[in-house]
């Protein structure tokens, strides 16, 4: 696990201009689903929102969202196959049970950040472990949406998309 964790951290700046934004299941209800918790912006905002500011550093920002787990597999292993460099991901309730997802993201190497929206360490117990943690250049939680906005920031310039 330990030479896994290593490979995924690896934030060299590469040639690969691409970024993924990736969101696990019931994401697509964001704007109605538990507003309180959620905030009330949809997920065509949030994605609107990183693929302008994508542009406007000259990368190519694509979002996905899926409901389903193989779903989000392939297109982890697609990342590496399309010359994404950096993937913002959040896993949503696979966070807590995906060994599986978590696999994809060690064995393509690509290094990510995981993004919640809600505080998960604020919550129930058990959200409050996460199986993507340790693997992760970093995570960012409890921000609202925010928390995609400086997750992709920091993409752009691991990357080398950006200015300091
Ligand atoms: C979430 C937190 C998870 O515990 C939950 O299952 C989600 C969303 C968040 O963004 O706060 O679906 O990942």
């Amino acid at each position: 696990m330990q030479a896994s964790a290593a490979n995924v951290k690896k934030t060299t700046k590469t040639s690969r201009k691409r970024i993924l934004v990736l969101h696990g299941p019931n994401l697509n209800l964001l704007g109605t689903r538990e507003p309180e918790v959620y905030g009330r912006e949809t997920l065509g905002v949030i994605n609107r929102r990183l693929g302008a500011a994508g542009r406007s550093a000259g990368v190519e920002v694509r979002c996905y969202q899926s409901n389903l787990e193989g779903e989000l597999i392939g297109r982890i292993q697609q990342a590496s196959r399309d010359g994404v460099g950096f993937i913002v991901f959040n896993p949503a309730g696979y966070t807590h049970t995906s060994v599986a997802l978590r696999d994809a993201l060690a064995g393509v190497g690509i290094p990510f950040i995981e993004v919640h929206l809600s505080n998960i360490h604020a919550r129930e117990p058990f959200r409050q472990r996460s199986f993507f943690s340790d693997l992760a250049v970093g995570t960012l939680c409890g921000l609202g949406s925010r928390g995609y906005d400086f997750a992709l920031a920091y993409a752009l310039r691991a990357i080398g998309a950006a200015r300091e």
